[in-house]
């Protein structure tokens, strides 16, 4: 493998909802999704949460418990394996909140709209594990005090880690696009930035995405079996 150019990553992976679909964890926006039981501006805004903090924290007890029942599967594998034989040279950026990357074994990776297992404290803005559920309102472990929420990204704030994704999608040569509808931006616009600077771009996908025809090449199919033959591919041709 000819190392990235100044250590920015040859392969920037983007995941989204689907690759965990197999594993039990519901989508957004597919029939059965999880927005389905819940309108967004309901539990996944900052709004929500000031005008009703017991709801949105049951909403993420409920998902953080249910992530715990759940395993990764073939498609949260194959990129681990893929990040054990390039190293630095790949980049997983995930739409998801969920561990499921870390549960296979995947060490790079950037959670772009937070963690479910995180959280931060809105007395002193300590981000740290969570203690569990936070409905019964656990004290922050900096600085005691009880005001946690989870370190999730919601609709209207700043996802994390867009500087090193931009640096990501201006140097690799490959960006493929896994389990991700395209609905929100800015991961949506990433393939347009990655094919603007020349990279390959292809996207694994179970049915057309509000994206597809940005990408070259769409490949349409479960995760956990068109992610296994991508993983494949690049590792047989050492691309
Ligand atoms: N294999 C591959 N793709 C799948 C599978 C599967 N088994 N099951 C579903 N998909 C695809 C669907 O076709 C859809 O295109 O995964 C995509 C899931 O789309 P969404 O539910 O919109 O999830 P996502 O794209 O991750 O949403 C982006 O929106 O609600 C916010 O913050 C939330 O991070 C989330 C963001």
């Amino acid at each position: 493998m000819t190392p990235g150019l100044g250590g920015v990553p040859r392969i920037v992976v983007l995941t989204g909802a689907g690759i965990s679909a197999e594993s039990g964890v519901p989508t957004f926006r597919d029939a059965g999704g999880l927005w389905e039981g819940h309108r967004v501006e309901d539990v996944a805004t900052p709004e929500a949460f000031e005008q009703d903090p017991d709801t949105v924290q049951r909403f993420y007890d409920a998902r953080r418990r249910a992530v715990a029942s759940v395993a990764p599967n073939p498609a949260h594998d194959a990129l681990a394996a893929l990040e054990r034989e390039l190293g630095d040279d790949l980049l997983v950026v995930t739409q998801n909140i969920d561990d499921l990357h870390e549960r296979a074994g995947s060490t790079r990776v950037l959670h772009m709209h937070g963690e479910l297992g995180r959280v931060r404290c809105l007395a002193c803005e300590a981000r740290s594990e969570a203690p569990g559920d936070l409905l019964p309102g656990p004290p922050c472990q900096n600085c005691g005090e009880r005001m946690l929420r989870p370190d999730v990204v919601w609709f209207g704030e700043m996802p994390y880690g867009l500087d090193e994704i931009d640096l990501a999608l201006a140097g690799c040569e490959t960006f493929v696009a896994i389990g991700t509808s395209g609905a929100v931006h800015p991961a949506a616009g990433f393939v347009l930035t990655a094919s603007a600077f020349g990279a390959e771009t292809l996207e694994l996908n179970l049915a057309g995405s509000e994206i597809t025809s940005f990408f070259a090449e769409s490949r349409l199919g479960l995760a956990s079996l068109v992610v296994p033959e991508w993983v494949g591919e690049v590792l047989r041709e050492g691309r």
